[in-house]
């Protein structure tokens, strides 16, 4: 029988104990949530008690953070920074006083801007130590810049980011003391672009937003679990979703999902603004 990574250092004397840890991760699309469960897979490897879930079901299992002596928080970029519901998240999570913590991000364009440090910045408000800090490439998936080919290709993390996010989970698993690790320090540019496109009212004047046409909605809903934002909402027994423009965050997730093409990006002109702005590097 193959001998356990905790067994051996059980017969070599150093029985350190694992860490039990908890991931918690936003992801629309899909690619955040690959790379925490990479960074699980090296944490188990490891010998540690590891898994992962998704921000907005920890409200299931409120107990599941105090339980955890390590905490890892991963978000997507969205705009230079993380989307509005990770900030609420951290906003709302328990005291972490005394837990070695880690976050990280993915990017889609390669530009993660603040995000990092703002998850960073989050845990430590917390009361988290020694916060570790890692950001990886993933595809693309704002829709009008992937519509266009713009940004990352399609099919990352690929398995060359899939092993550095494994091989840093069984570096946690392995380090009794997580040495402090800030951020990369963010240009000023940088937080000038940050603070442009941050701004909602700004973003709402000059980036596509979004349009619900009815018909050809039928309320078919397949918008309505990918809308992190609750800006599409079913009411009562109403069939056609309600659409809240003061909560939508432009990702367009929607639009690149309905199957009746009822939703639509707002308007040309600002889709163009958007690719232009990518073009700079604003965005
Ligand atoms: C609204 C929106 C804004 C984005 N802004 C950025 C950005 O500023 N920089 C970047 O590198 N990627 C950006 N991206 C790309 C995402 O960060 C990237 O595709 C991420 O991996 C998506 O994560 P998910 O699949 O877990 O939702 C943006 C995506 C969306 C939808």
């Amino acid at each position: 029988m193959p001998i356990g990574k905790q067994q051996r250092d059980a017969t070599d004397g150093a029985t350190e104990r694992k860490p039990r840890a908890l991931i918690v991760y936003g992801s629309s699309s899909g690619t955040t949530q690959k790379v925490a469960e990479a960074i699980v897979e090296g944490l188990v490897e490891e010998g540690a008690e590891a898994s992962a879930i998704r921000f907005d079901r920890l409200a299931l299992a409120p107990g599941r953070v105090a339980k955890a002596d390590l905490i890892g928080v991963g978000s997507p970029t969205y705009f230079l920074r993380p989307p509005v519901y990770m900030t609420d998240f951290l906003n709302k999570l328990p005291s972490l006083a005394g837990k070695r913590a880690f976050v990280f991000c993915t990017a889609g364009m390669d530009r993660p801007g603040e995000t990092l440090e703002r998850l960073h910045a989050g845990l430590e408000a917390r009361g988290a130590k020694g916060v570790d800090a890692r950001w990886f490439r993933s595809s693309m998936s704002y829709w009008p810049h992937r519509k266009r080919g713009l940004g990352n290709p399609a099919g990352l993390p690929d398995e060359e980011q899939l092993a550095r996010a494994r091989a840093w989970g069984q570096h946690l698993a392995s380090a009794q003391q997580l040495p402090e690790r800030a951020p990369d320090p963010v240009s000023l540019a940088t937080r000038w672009k940050a603070r442009l496109v941050g701004n909602a009212k700004l973003r709402r004047a000059v980036f596509p937003g979004v349009e619900l046409h009815v018909p050809p909605c039928t309320g078919y809903g397949q918008c309505l679990s990918r809308c992190s934002f609750e800006a599409l909402v079913r009411v009562a027994d109403a069939e056609i979703p309600i659409f809240d423009r003061s909560r939508c965050a432009q990702c367009l997730e929607c639009v690149s999902v309905c199957p009746r093409g009822a939703i639509t990006s707002d308007s040309r002109v600002k889709e163009w603004i958007s690719t232009l702005s990518y073009r700079l590097g604003v965005h």
